[in-house]
């Protein structure tokens, strides 16, 4: 159940690298938020007229949620300047959120810098329901810096496969050169797996290429634009393809952001 809640802040801490982490006092979002999904953030230092800026969910417990965030813009930056005891207004839990691995299949995870947000609330939900499967994190980024909260994931007993652009920190390249060396170590065991992907779109299409190609399952998450964020205004689309064949237009809000690789049409 979607609800627009009066949330505090509990904690803002700078991570570095231009990252903010938020700890927001948010119980009924809190309750009801799935990994993948987004929240709706009314930046407080801006007008009311502007619009509201979506985040996915890094964590959320006992109340509390988490948002991992880079500052890119006005909202995102005035975002960071929010203190301890601050108010804001969060409409959520939004959207369609990943679904579990199937009982038996790795997961392997894709993320590009804060995409790994969603990636660590699954694997945290997946650690509390017992998933037996492997989980592995592919983290990639332009430096060292890019790579966020290894340390959250490695608490979760989740492995961490790493790639920069400028090699200061795992292999030198995209995250498709240690995702490419786990895929073919999959090929040869036979293990099943799905993929789980957050980050940029040139990244997100050559996850969704390798589901498509080595029939495995894959889940995009889309990050487009928003504007009302609930289906209202068509801000958001994604091109999908219809059960005739054809292309349509997905609501990346609604219908989204998390969709079937099979699914989505890329430009
Ligand atoms: C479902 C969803 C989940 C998201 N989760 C996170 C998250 O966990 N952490 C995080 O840091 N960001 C996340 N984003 C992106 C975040 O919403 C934008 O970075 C933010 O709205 C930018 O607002 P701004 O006012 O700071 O920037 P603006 O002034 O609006 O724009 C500044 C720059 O950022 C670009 N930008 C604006 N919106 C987006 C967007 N959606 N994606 C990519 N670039 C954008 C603009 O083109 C421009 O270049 C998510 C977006 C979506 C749709
Ligand atoms: S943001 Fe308005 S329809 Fe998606």
């Amino acid at each position: 159940m979607k609800c627009d809640e009066l949330c505090t802040v509990a904690s803002a801490t700078a991570i570095g690298g231009g990252y903010s982490m938020l700890l927001l006092d948010a119980p009924a979002i809190s309750k009801e938020v799935a990994p993948g999904q987004f929240v709706h953030v009314r930046v407080p230092a801006l007008a009311e007229s502007d619009l509201r800026r979506p985040f996915s969910v890094f964590d959320a417990r006992g109340g509390r949620i988490e948002i991992l965030f880079k500052s890119v813009g006005r909202g995102s930056e005035l975002l960071a300047k929010v203190r301890p005891g601050d108010r804001m207004r969060v409409a959520g839990p939004l959207g369609r959120g990943f679904p579990d691995p199937a009982p038996g299949a790795d997961a392997l995870l894709v993320a590009g810098g804060y995409g790994v947000a969603p990636l660590h609330f699954l694997s945290a939900r997946l650690k509390e329901k017992g998933f037996a499967g492997r989980i592995v994190l592919f983290a990639g980024g332009r430096t060292a810096a890019d790579l966020l909260q290894l340390d959250r994931f490695a608490a979760l007993g989740v492995e961490c496969r790493t790639a920069t652009d400028d090699g200061s920190a795992g292999a030198k390249g995209l995250v498709t050169v240690p995702l490419d060396a786990a895929l073919e170590e999959c090929r040869r065991s036979g293990r099943p797996f799905e993929l789980f992907a957050c980050g940029p779109g040139g990244m997100l299409k050559a996850v969704a290429d390798r589901a498509m190609a080595l029939g495995a399952p894959g889940w995009i998450s889309m990050d487009r634009h928003m504007a009302c964020g609930v289906g209202a205004c068509f801000a958001c689309t994604v091109k999908t393809r219809d059960p005739k064949g054809g292309v349509a237009n997905a609501r990346c809000c609604v219908n989204g952001p998390v969709f079937k690789a099979a699914e989505l049409v890329w430009d």
